[in-house]
């Protein structure tokens, strides 16, 4: 409640027609003074997203007063070495203002840390002491964790051990701990993780970031389903055939070999961002909109989740590997070849997989869940596909089949909400055609926008779950793929279940789908 409490809720008027005479909005208060500690911070997620993310909300003066970033890494650096570096990275990114940059720039912070050295934690604390005293940051922080995923656990236990996860022993400042996916490589891993962060660290200081849920248009699902009332009547298996999520990305594996190798793409994007997207699609209303209801929801949709017959896999997945082909009129190198990867590589990155829900809203309704790397265009969507009209007076003039209802939730590129229907042609000749209705996100809006890393990290430091992963969905979820992953990662024709796809292509061949079922774009 303490979060809710820091939220400050008003019913601004507004003239904008499309929202009525009053719309209602959350104002998020200011976070506490400060300081974020960036562990990992000579890494490319701090340079590519954490710093621009933090610089941003400097900018729209969301950042807390004072605040203060420390990067921590293996590399020596001074304080103005990490500046410069950071600039470098904005520069590469936004049109820097300088001026602004200067000001930010005086409350960025380096220290060098040995992540096996309990005595370089220690001196890590007796520093953030000192800091707090200097710049009155009042003992509040936040361990983001931008390590390689193999340093969680030690940096987890040293952070604990040197006293930093401890908040009574800390002026009563908070301490919060994130971490970024992969949490663990299957089920076992995944609870050791737990169980090293929860060593030191309580369940509320953990935050376990995705940062598809701090998406505008992913957090917009749950509005757009629970704030009507026209939608939910209809949001189940008497009206829908099947529902298409697709996350689809041009760049191949990039500069990632290391990690993506051990990876691939079921590990990278099904056992979070897709199964976040299902959750919100599926998932039963909760009572009220508050971080644990809305987690408990999700997790109840994850028990419902049908296992896959292990036996039976080439008619629930499909998994395949790019080749070389054509992005954005470019050549581009089959994945094996990429720089890091190993030329006999296995490793998927395309996997289009057929879930199902045992539950009395979606039972029948398959959900068919894709995604790839290096495939024709950039495209995250959720498409649903409603039942064709139970009885056609038009087919016996018309001679044609009536395109069934569809409802599109965009999130790239395209913010949109776009609903499909059959309309008359105008004309004197009888002919149907299909029309979109279509609602723009942005549309009468021009505020400023948080990015998806911006808002998560907001939330952290207001200590908002929200759009956090909790650990008993983490484990739900690894227990629904860890077996599909052993059967794929351990069987003698491993070989045969990778189909090559070629770069700039829709992927492999499509599942086996009854009839009437669509396939993806
Ligand atoms: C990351 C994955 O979590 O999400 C990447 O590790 C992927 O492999 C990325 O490219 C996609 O995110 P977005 O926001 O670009 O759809």
């Amino acid at each position: 409640m303490d979060n809710l409490n820091k939220k400050l809720t008003v019913m601004a008027e507004t003239t904008t027609s499309d929202m009525g005479p009053f719309g209602s909005c959350i104002i998020e208060g200011k976070p506490d003074p400060s300081t974020i500690v960036i562990v990992g911070a000579s890494g490319d997620l701090t340079a590519r997203k954490l710093l621009p993310a933090l610089f941003n909300l400097y900018l729209n003066d969301y950042m807390p007063d004072p605040f203060l970033i420390v990067g921590c890494a293996r590399s020596k650096m001074s304080d103005e070495g990490f500046r410069k570096k950071m600039k470098k990275a904005l520069i590469d990114t936004n049109n820097l203002d300088n001026q602004k940059w200067e000001t930010f720039a005086k409350f960025l912070l380096y220290r060098v840390i040995d992540y096996k050295s309990l005595h370089s934690f220690k001196n890590l604390a007796d520093s953030l002491r000192d800091m707090d005293r200097e710049y009155g940051t009042g003992g509040n922080r936040i361990f983001y964790l931008s390590t390689p995923p193999s340093l969680y656990k030690t940096t987890a236990i040293m952070l604990g051990k040197a006293g930093l996860s401890n908040e009574k022993t800390n002026q009563n400042g908070w301490s919060r701990i994130v971490v970024e996916k992969p949490f663990g490589r299957n089920l076992n891993t995944a609870i050791d993780l737990d169980r090293s962060l929860h060593k030191y660290f309580h369940e509320n200081q953990i935050f376990r970031i995705d940062h598809y849920l701090a998406k505008e248009t992913v957090q917009n699902i749950l509005m757009f389903r629970f704030a009507n009332a026209i939608f939910e009547p209809i949001w189940n298996r008497q009206y829908i055939r099947q529902i298409n999520i697709i996350a689809a990305e041009t760049l191949g594996v990039e500069h990632r070999a290391g990690y993506y190798e051990q990876a691939g793409i079921l590990r990278d994007m099904f056992q979070n961002h897709m199964m976040q997207l299902l959750a919100l699609t599926a998932m039963e209303p909760p009572s009220m909109f508050e971080a644990e209801r809305i987690r408990d929801e999700k997790v109840k949709l994850y028990q419902a989740i049908r296992p896959f017959p292990t036996r039976d896999l080439q008619n629930y997945l499909i998994l395949g590997q790019y080749g070389s082909g054509i992005i954005d009129g470019k050549k581009v190198t089959d994945y094996r070849h990429e720089p890091g990867i190993n030329i006999n590589s296995l490793t998927p990155t395309f996997a289009g997989m057929k879930v199902l829900i045992d539950n009395w809203r979606w039972q029948g309704v398959p959900f068919y869940l894709t995604s790839g790397k290096r495939l024709s265009k950039k495209l995250t969507e959720i498409v649903i596909h409603f039942k064709d009209v139970p009885h056609s007076l038009f087919r016996q003039t018309l001679g044609e089949e009536i395109t069934a209802n569809q409802l599109i939730l965009g999130i790239y590129p395209d913010e949109k909400i776009s609903l499909t229907f059959q309309t008359k042609n105008p004309g004197a000749k009888l002919c149907l055609r299909s029309v979109a209705m279509d609602f723009q996100y942005h549309q009468n809006y021009s505020g400023p926008v948080l990015d998806a890393y911006e808002k998560a990290l907001l939330d952290c430091m207001l200590g908002d779950h929200m759009l956090f992963w909790r650990q008993d969905g983490v484990e739900i979820c690894w227990s629904f793929l860890t077996p599909i992953l052993d059967k794929c990662e351990t069987c003698q024709d491993r070989s045969r279940m990778l189909l090559s796809y070629e770069s700039g292509s829709w992927g492999p061949r499509l599942l086996k789908r009854s009839k009437g079922e669509e396939p993806p774009p």
